[in-house]
């Protein structure tokens, strides 16, 4: 989605807002632009594709300004073009605007600025922002009201940075639904759609709430609610390091985030493990109120989704409260049941993804307490949740969700424990046992680390092919759903993933000479029934790749890799390793862009 970038200091600021829009690339973009404040007004620059055109245009060159803002554009309104890039101007050039987010009623606000002699050089909806505070601006003769008055016509989801040239020591934000964090330097100030694009600059941040505005100058950032009354903000320090953002030697992001994963594994544990205790410091849960529970929710997207449902059946089984799973582009548009007797788990790597806020907002207004569970300290979600906890995977650049995938896992399976010990509907040796082999999953992802010759090698054989098949059952099953994601986000490779006792009541039909099918078996009690199901495929002539933690009569399958045995709730934290390594080689072997796949975006920000 579309990435922001802002500064105000001492320095140039061009340099510093190109560095920026390099750091949000991953996030998805077709075009990009900044604009700068220059002795003789507003100077912008922008361009069709990627950054490399910005910055070779000639007039780039010349700006010399010490504030600025920048954006990577990620269309929705009208085609990427340099018209359409952002920053945009008033009729003025008074004004200058970037925009993350879709204003639903610009077609409205276009229109009634047209009849008023606004003349609009763009398809976006964006457009309307700086003609809007500009109208405002002719009677207000005020930034600050300006942008208020402007905001409060707008009806959708936005974070915008805004530059007058009246005010050429000031910038304006502000956000609603949409990312935006505010770093704080000495004498210099800095804004982004993320925390790693700033990274290497501050480690202090400032979150804003929505429909609250930030005005900076170099040595100040003073805030305001909606009624532009002064508040004051708490500081928050980020303990991410500079080198987590970069890519520290590995070829490309996702690369290096797959080999994180024992050190994100570790971290997730020891933030809430220590000396056989589970605590959250970030909450506590009453015995009562868990008692009082006839239904959890896991709600979340994507892989964040993939890792709600490695753990139903484990929450079901260890605390004994039916758990629902729901996708949250589904559940925001339909009437949950949910009501003061559901807890909802919201899951989020980023936490700024619009469903699931959207879907957040829904489970509190039904009288439900919500809990977040995020990778982003200090993002959207986080706040608006009754209760919050974090994964400690680092930042996470690729689009392709890996080292967050496997800590959310481990860290919901953490809360399910939490969940039984306090309600003791589980022995005390069962949570023992459990406890352990938590511990010994950190080591264990090493080895499954170690499976890397061999899935490079099978890469070799598929990665012409354009259709696989994942099965497994039981929780194999949710690692093949999630295995089929990474295979199709990052290889373009289509692909299907099936309970594997689902095979024959359809999908068998697809199954011919070659095809790959890869199976995922790491349950004790479902072995031979998955075996059978491959078996079946077998003989309809499929590749076969099995990722086991079994003992197998290997000779029957095209190949087999092994993993590390542990509890079979705690499988799909090693099982999805080979394979999002399988994703990952497949990719390269195609020679695509692995970090930054095509029409991805790493927050999905907008529904
Ligand atoms: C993961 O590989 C995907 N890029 C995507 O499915 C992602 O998990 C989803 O958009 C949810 O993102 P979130 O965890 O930041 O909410």
């Amino acid at each position: 989605m579309c990435g922001i970038i802002g500064y105000i200091g001492t320095k140039k600021a061009k340099p510093i807002l190109i560095n920026g829009l390099l750091r949000l690339e991953y996030r998805g973009y077709d075009s990009a632009g900044i604009a700068t404040i220059e002795n003789d007004g507003i100077k912008v620059v922008k361009e069709k594709g990627r950054i490399a055109n910005l910055n070779s245009i000639e007039e780039i060159n010349t700006l010399e300004g010490t504030i600025g803002i920048g954006h990577t554009r990620w269309a929705t309104h009208g085609k990427p073009s340099a018209e359409n890039s952002h920053p945009h101007y008033d009729n003025t050039n008074t004004f200058a605007v970037v925009h993350n987010g879709i204003i639903e009623n610009y077609h409205e606000l276009r229109k009634l600025l047209e009849d008023k002699g606004y003349t609009f050089f763009s398809d976006t909806d964006t457009e309307v922002i700086p003609n809007l505070i500009s109208y405002y601006y002719k009677k207000e003769k005020d930034f600050l009201k300006s942008v208020k008055k402007a905001c409060d016509d707008l009806k959708g989801s936005f974070a915008l940075e805004i530059l007058c040239k009246d005010y050429p020591d000031n910038m304006i934000v502000v956000r609603q639904d949409s990312p935006l964090v505010i770093g704080k330097g000495l004498n210099e100030n800095y804004i982004s759609s993320d925390i790693p694009a700033i990274l290497s600059f501050t480690k202090d941040f400032y979150f804003l709430n929505d429909r609250e505005f930030a005005v900076l100058s170099r040595k100040n950032i003073e805030f305001y609610d909606n009624d532009l009354n002064k508040i004051e903000k708490p500081i928050k320090s980020i303990e991410w390091n500079t080198a987590s953002a970069e890519k520290d030697g590995y070829d490309d992001f996702m690369l290096k985030e797959i080999y994180e994963q024992p050190n994100a594994i570790r971290e997730t544990i020891g933030s809430k493990l220590s000396e056989d205790k589970i605590s959250f410091n970030d909450f506590s849960i009453s015995k009562e109120y868990l008692q009082s529970l006839n239904k959890l929710y896991i709600v979340a997207c994507g892989t964040a989704m993939n890792a709600g449902y490695t753990v139903k059946n484990t929450f079901e089984s260890l605390c004994k409260i039916p758990v629902e799973v729901e996708i949250a582009s589904e559940f925001r548009y339909k009437d949950p049941l949910v009501d003061e007797k559901t807890l909802c788990i919201f899951i989020s790597q980023s936490g700024e993804t619009a469903d699931t806020i959207a879907a957040l907002k829904l489970a509190k207004e039904k009288g439900a307490k919500t809990l977040a569970m995020a990778n982003v300290i200090g993002s959207s979600i986080t706040r608006e949740a009754d209760y919050c906890i974090y994964t400690h995977a680092g930042p996470e650049i690729a689009v392709a969700s890996t080292k967050a995938y496997t800590s959310q896992v481990v860290l919901l399976n953490i809360l399910a424990l939490y969940f039984a010990e306090v309600l003791d509907t589980v022995s005390k040796k069962e949570i023992s046992k459990l406890k352990e082999e938590l511990l010994e999953l950190p080591k264990k992802a090493e080895l499954a680390l170690r499976t890397v010759a061999e899935i490079k090698n099978f890469s070799s054989i598929v990665y012409k092919e354009t259709d696989m098949f994942f099965l497994g059952r039981g929780l194999d099953y949710y690692s093949a759903l999630e295995a089929s994601l990474k295979l199709k986000e990052i290889s373009y490779i289509h692909s299907e993933a099936y309970a594997a006792g689902e095979l024959k009541h359809g999908p068998i039909a697809l199954i011919e000479n070659d095809v790959t099918v890869i199976g995922i078996i790491t349950n004790p009690l479902l072995v031979e029934k998955t075996v059978s199901n491959m078996q079946e495929v077998i003989t309809r002539g499929a590749k076969t790749l099995v990722i086991t933690n079994q003992e197998l009569n290997n000779s029957q399958f095209f190949k087999v890799i092994n993993i590390p045995k542990t509890e079979p709730c705690f499988a799909p934290v090693l099982s999805i390793i080979p394979l999002q390594l399988l994703s990952y080689y497949i990719s390269k072997a195609k020679g695509l862009d692995v970090d930054k796949p095509r029409n991805l975006a790493k927050s999905v920000t907008v529904e």
